[in-house]
């Protein structure tokens, strides 16, 4: 059989995935596995229509396609997701649809389950049959039993394809949600105390809800709200995955676009930061999504962290619970005021009620400093990053590893010395018979909430 590799990696031949595809066709002889360079080439496949459709032709012609990439920002790499946007836009959809097809992705497992999910519903929407997910750690190929899963892997999908083997839908299609949001007369704007208030947004000419909404929402504050358009910023490219900036925080781009002096003199300076874009596809854009990725040139720095921060989103939202995750678990991990997330799904008097309410708690919750309490989503990439940057990634990501002892983000548990001395004590004490019988029996429940309770009692 034919397995067609999309390749999302910017770095194209050079990418750590690839070689999790060189490994596949070395294991499977009797296949081949052509390769297309998609997030590479995409200025190409975007300006040259011969060779956007020459990849189509490619894809009709395989028989089964692997989406393999890396994760970028709990997604695929901007680029990758043009090349989605451009399928829709050109109608060659259908060219995928009843095709057999897989997700490979190489990460550190940061929110790589996002990233499948989100291909996995794009291949839903186009209709082909979704074998399943393989999310490797970007040197598990070094290990024989990670070899011995993938290859596993890779069989069960090369005898589903040949066998044509049922798949199972994971979601459902879109349906077009909310109409024509038209603004209702303005409350009275809440006083930004002074405040900085930025609102980058991604509107264009087909986007009058979401300018709607922004408009709605700068006019919600008394003090200026600087407004800035993604599409007017001076953006030369995607993140091209090189990690110069992993050094010192430099871009490759200094001094050729203006990205990073936008971030550093206006997101960075800022005291309420707000978003504003258009679900395209099952994401918001290509160009929000290379805006995100080219912020990695603050590496795994919260560059958010203790601003006030909200999404506006136009479209259907509440049908895209991965991509709510991606929006509150960034707000969560840059260490933001997370507001939450206003659409236009509701009627337009309801909207105009949430997008006034934003501005208040967006200005309240400034003036008290509240930052709400992290979930699981920030906790565990917490750690999954304090632990990376601590040990295999503080090479190359030094910038990372200043800022994060400097700002106490080494919080390991073994630091804890009360905490380690509590547990040995308690550990030892509950292997003698009495003590365990006193301690597992009707003492264990109101142990747990003694010390709780005596702080309470006392107050
Ligand atoms: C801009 C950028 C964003 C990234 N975002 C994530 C992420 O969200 N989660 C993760 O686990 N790894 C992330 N990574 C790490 C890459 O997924 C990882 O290095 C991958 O193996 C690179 O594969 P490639 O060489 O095929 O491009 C990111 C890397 C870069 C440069």
């Amino acid at each position: 059989m034919e397995i067609l590799v999309l390749n999302g990696s910017p770095k194209g031949d050079l990418s750590v995935t690839m070689q999790y595809v060189a490994f596949l066709a070395k294991k499977n002889p009797g296949h081949t596995f052509p390769i297309v360079n998609i997030a590479q080439r995409i200025n190409q496949l975007e300006t040259d229509p011969v060779a956007f459709d020459a990849v189509v032709a490619q894809v009709r012609k395989a028989d089964a396609v692997l989406w393999a990439f890396p994760v970028y920002y709990m997604l695929v790499h901007g680029n990758f997701k043009r090349f989605i946007e451009l399928v829709h836009e050109r109608g060659a959809a259908p060219a995928f649809g009843g095709k057999y097809a897989a997700s490979l992705s190489t990460s550190i497992r940061f929110f790589d389950h996002t990233a499948h999910n989100y291909i996995n519903a794009v291949a839903d929407d186009w209709g082909m049959r979704y074998h399943g997910r393989y999310s490797a750690k970007m040197s598990d190929l070094l290990d024989p039993a990670e070899r011995d899963r993938l290859a596993a892997f890779a069989a069960a999908f090369l005898a589903a394809a040949a066998r044509g083997l049922p798949t199972a839908r994971a979601h459902q299609p879109l349906v077009p949600a909310g109409g024509r949001y038209t603004p209702g007369p303005a409350a009275a704007p809440v006083d930004t105390g002074g405040r900085k208030v930025l609102l980058v947004t991604d509107e264009g000419p087909d986007d009058a809800n979401l300018a709607a909404m922004t408009a709605r929402l700068a006019a919600a504050f008394t003090g200026p709200v600087e407004t800035v358009n993604l599409r007017d910023l001076d953006i030369k490219g995607g993140c091209l995955g090189c990690c110069r900036c992993a050094w010192d925080n430099t871009c490759v781009y200094d001094g050729s676009d203006g990205f990073t002096a936008f971030y550093r003199e206006k997101v960075e300076p800022a005291d309420i930061v707000l978003y504003a874009g258009a679900v395209r596809d099952r994401y918001l854009s290509a160009k929000w999504k290379s805006y995100f990725d080219r912020t990695f040139f603050k590496n795994h720095v919260p560059t958010l962290s203790g601003k006030q921060f909200a999404f506006l989103v136009s479209g259907p939202l509440a049908q895209l619970a991965n991509l709510r995750q991606i929006l509150e678990a960034y707000g969560e991990f840059q260490h933001t005021g997370f507001l939450g997330i206003v659409t236009d799904e509701g009627d337009p008097a309801h909207t105009d009620a949430l997008l006034d309410r934003l501005a208040a708690d967006a200005v309240a919750q400034a003036s008290q400093r509240y930052l709400p309490p992290p979930s699981f989503l920030s906790v565990a990439g917490g750690k999954l990053f304090r632990d990376e940057i601590w040990s295999r990634m503080r090479f190359p990501f030094v910038a990372d590893h200043k800022y994060f002892k400097a700002n106490g983000l080494y919080d390991f548990p073994h630091r804890d010395r009360a905490d380690r001395l509590r547990s040995f004590l308690l550990y030892w004490l509950v292997h003698i018979p009495a003590v365990r019988k006193q301690v597992y029996g009707p003492q264990i429940t109101t142990h747990m909430i003694a010390p709780l309770k005596k702080l309470v009692d006392s107050l």
